[in-house]
């Protein structure tokens, strides 16, 4: 069975997904859940779902990326995920880490790549004035935010929308995207997949 580590910083509300899909579809296995920050409110979720979880704190670093990564590396090993699954995971990792994971690893972000790259996506997409709006799931490369596009899932703005509402929209869309790009992934199926009007959640 091919085997998932998810890493997180924050909520977790993708990992969760994540493991449901797995759990209920057994067409993987997350065999460790990885936070880069011991409050991650995620850690807590995971191991409500029965997986095992892991920190490694970065702040521990002092700004030394390659002992974090060199440490991030060494507890992944123990865990000996297939795949790495970035799911809110907001640190930017080295071309050297991302090489050894190339092809191996998948990140969700809250924008229809290759549109904004990077922090605020809402809030960019409502002021450039965009009529649709989303969230891409790529494989990771060395430069930020990009890579081959696996799939996308997207909504159309409202007129009222603020970025709030944009992020609160957005997120149930990750939700049903990110599970089945990955389900597909495993399956080795890399073609697009593009969800729009889909029901969410
Ligand atoms: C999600 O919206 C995800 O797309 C975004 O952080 C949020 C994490 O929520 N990721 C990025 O912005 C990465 N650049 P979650 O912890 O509830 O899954």
């Amino acid at each position: 069975m091919t085997r998932i580590a998810v890493l997180i910083s924050g909520g977790g509300s993708n990992m969760v997904a994540l493991v449901r899909a797995m759990q209920s579809g057994g067409w993987a296995e997350p065999v460790l859940v990885l936070a880069n920050d011991p409050d991650a409110g995620g850690l807590q979720k995971a191991r409500a779902m029965g997986v095992q979880t892991a920190v490694v704190d970065h702040r521990a670093f002092k700004g030394d990326r390659g002992a974090f990564e060199k440490a991030l590396g060494d507890t992944l090993a123990t865990a000996k995920p297939d795949i790495l699954c970035l799911a809110g995971f907001m640190r930017v990792l080295t071309a050297d880490f991302v090489t050894k994971w190339e092809g191996r690893m998948l990140n969700i972000h809250p924008s229809l790549l290759p549109k904004y790259k990077g922090l605020h996506t809402h809030l960019r997409a409502l002021e450039a004035g965009d009529l649709q709006h989303g969230c891409t799931v790529h494989e990771v490369t060395p430069e930020l935010d990009d890579g081959p596009i696996l799939g996308q899932a997207m909504l159309d703005v409202a007129p009222d929308d603020t970025p709030e509402t944009l992020a609160a929209r957005v997120l149930p869309l990750e939700h049903t995207l990110y599970p089945r790009v990955l389900e597909r992934f495993v399956a080795g199926e890399k073609t697009l997949l593009s969800l729009r009007n889909v029901n969410v959640d």
